[in-house]
């Protein structure tokens, strides 16, 4: 089947080896991250995806502060290596994408509709999800790496301290992007009847 979407889904992977050199302009980057999050669906249309964008010197910092969060936890001396590589890649990056929530909208809607208020937080984990999947995937259009990290329980307070982002901003998720420097290897699928299934 021909569809521009179902191509760009094919060309979004995960990218580790990422480097400075961007393929198209950081505007053009940047005007796609704000298209996704105007246009990625939520729950009750409540709007609640934020994202903020890092170069340079506030990239640099986010992951040195996961780095010296993460030594502190891991106490063999290989295992801090390999932190050290694993997170020094991410560094190398062009730039991150942060993925936030707005608590304070949800908690609102929470209070709206009682009904529906478990929902509330699964509805939201839902739509950054899809606004993060949409970014991935319109990067990968754009020829840009990117990868998909969850390191927002060891990092929140200091990340919306030093970025002074509002405190009801729950951070999901971490999305380092860049020049691709190495493509990822083959991927398995499994058949699409054990996955799909058509009644009718
Ligand atoms: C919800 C979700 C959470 C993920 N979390 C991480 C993560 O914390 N760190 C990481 O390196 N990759 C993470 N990934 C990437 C997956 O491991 C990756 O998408 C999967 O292995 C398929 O590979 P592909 O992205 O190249 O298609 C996550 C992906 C999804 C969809």
């Amino acid at each position: 089947m021909e569809s521009t979407i179902i191509n760009s889904m094919k060309k979004r992977r995960t990218i580790y080896n990422l480097g400075k050199e961007l393929p198209v302009m950081k505007s053009t980057v940047e005007d796609a991250v704000r298209e996704v999050i105007t246009y990625a669906p939520s729950a009750f249309n409540s709007q609640t995806s934020r994202a903020v964008i890092l170069y340079g010197k506030e990239h640099d910092w986010l992951w040195d502060l996961i780095l010296s969060k993460l030594l502190a936890m891991v106490p063999d001396p290989e295992q801090k290596k390999q932190t050290e590589d694993k997170i020094a890649a991410f560094k190398a990056a062009s730039g991150t994408i942060l993925f936030f929530e707005e608590m304070a909208t949800i908690l609102q809607l929470q209070e709206q509709m009682p009904l529906y208020s478990e929902n509330f937080t699964l509805w939201s984990h839902h739509g950054t999800g899809i606004a993060q999947f949409s970014v991935w995937t319109v990067l990968a259009e754009l020829k840009v790496g990117a990868s998909l990290q969850h390191y927002g329980n060891l990092i929140e307070k200091e990340v919306l301290a030093h970025f002074s982002l509002p405190a009801s901003w729950s951070l999901t998720a971490q999305m380092p992007f860049g020049s691709i420097m190495q493509e990822p290897g083959d991927k398995d699928f499994l058949p699409s009847e054990e996955r799909v299934r058509v009644i009718s």
